[in-house]
């Protein structure tokens, strides 16, 4: 069985996944560039494991065994060594996945698997950058990676059957639920969560209803539990621009083009949660009202 883990990137998903494979039993070496994003991770892991003790789901021996499982690296060569199966979740960018695949390839021992938790970017692409495209997979969590269920596997156009089992497997041993997807853009995901964010965003372009009447219709109407505005804050207005680019190239399709309004929010800083403004204000004062001179007529 597969022990040994390693997590590159220690940001949102890093640490989540950090967590998770430490959780259940997975010795787990964490690496980032930053030291500060290291000591952050571990910080936040410490809180969400309280939070599980809290509502009754961990022990602290479990807390005190889940920590331990983790080490954290600032150096990748260090951190491959003996890796069963190493985790990317860096910052989402092409050319920076292709040189950490690189290195990861030249570094890991041979057997090792290569995942990548990329919301967007092709698997088959990054696969080319090693000499192993058998052995890359895309393992695509959602988040937060310790509560979300889902684990999408996308399988690369060179990625084995071996490969897929093993992470198939594996994700269910982590307590999640895997599903099977082919490599295209968006995956399954996000080929159908950002055309309805970007619709949303339309809608209140167009000055169809206003912020929260949009969220408010979807949350009340549909069962969702949160708006699709409020969901683009969250997951960040800068992602969901680069995910409908990645759909709008690799479809040539305009039905994937992103609206304007979003690219002006993105342009002015806008992010969303992150930035402390997007569709809704994050400030201390306002905490999640609705930016409403922007968008309302
Ligand atoms: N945020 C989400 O909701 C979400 C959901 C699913 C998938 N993803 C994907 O997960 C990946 C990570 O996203 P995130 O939101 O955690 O980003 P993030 O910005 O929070 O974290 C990225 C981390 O990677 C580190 N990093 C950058 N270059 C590195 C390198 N060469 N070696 C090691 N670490 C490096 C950064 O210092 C940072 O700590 C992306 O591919 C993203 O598309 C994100």
């Amino acid at each position: 069985m597969k022990k040994n883990i390693v997590v590159i990137g220690a940001g949102t998903m890093g640490n989540g996944i950090a967590h998770t494979f430490a959780q259940s039993g997975f010795t787990v070496n964490l690496v980032d560039v930053k030291q500060e994003n290291l000591d952050k991770a571990l910080k936040t892991i410490t809180t969400n494991l309280d939070r599980i003790i809290a509502k009754g789901n961990l022990t602290e021996e479990e807390k005190a065994q889940t920590l331990g499982n983790i080490k954290t690296f600032t150096d990748i060569k260090d951190a491959v060594t003996t890796a069963d199966l190493i985790v990317e979740a860096a910052t989402e960018n092409l050319d920076l996945k292709l040189r950490i695949f690189s290195q990861m390839d030249e570094l890991a021992p041979e057997n090792c698997i290569l995942a990548t938790n990329t919301s967007s970017i092709s698997i088959t692409q990054i696969a080319a950058a090693t000499k192993r495209p058998e052995k890359v997979i895309g393992m695509h969590f959602m988040n937060p990676v310790p509560i979300m269920k889902l684990v999408e596997i996308i399988k690369g156009y060179s990625t084995s059957k071996d490969t897929f089992d093993v992470i198939f497997e594996m994700s269910k041993n982590l307590g999640k639920v895997p599903v099977e997807v082919n490599d295209y853009p968006g995956f399954v995901a996000n080929r159908i969560l950002m055309p309805m964010i970007n619709e949303a965003i339309e809608t209140l372009y167009n000055g169809v209803a206003g912020v929260e009447e949009i969220d408010t219709v979807m949350k009340l109407g549909m069962a969702h539990p949160m708006g699709p505005l409020q969901l683009a804050d969250f997951i960040g207005l800068d992602v969901c621009l680069a995910i409908l680019n990645v759909m709008y190239e690799g479809f040539k399709n305009p039905k994937y083009a992103p609206n304007p309004l979003l690219v002006n929010m993105v342009m002015a800083g806008k992010k969303g949660v992150k930035s402390g403004e997007g569709f809704y204000d994050y400030s201390e004062s306002k905490k999640a009202e609705k930016v409403s001179k922007m968008f309302l007529k």
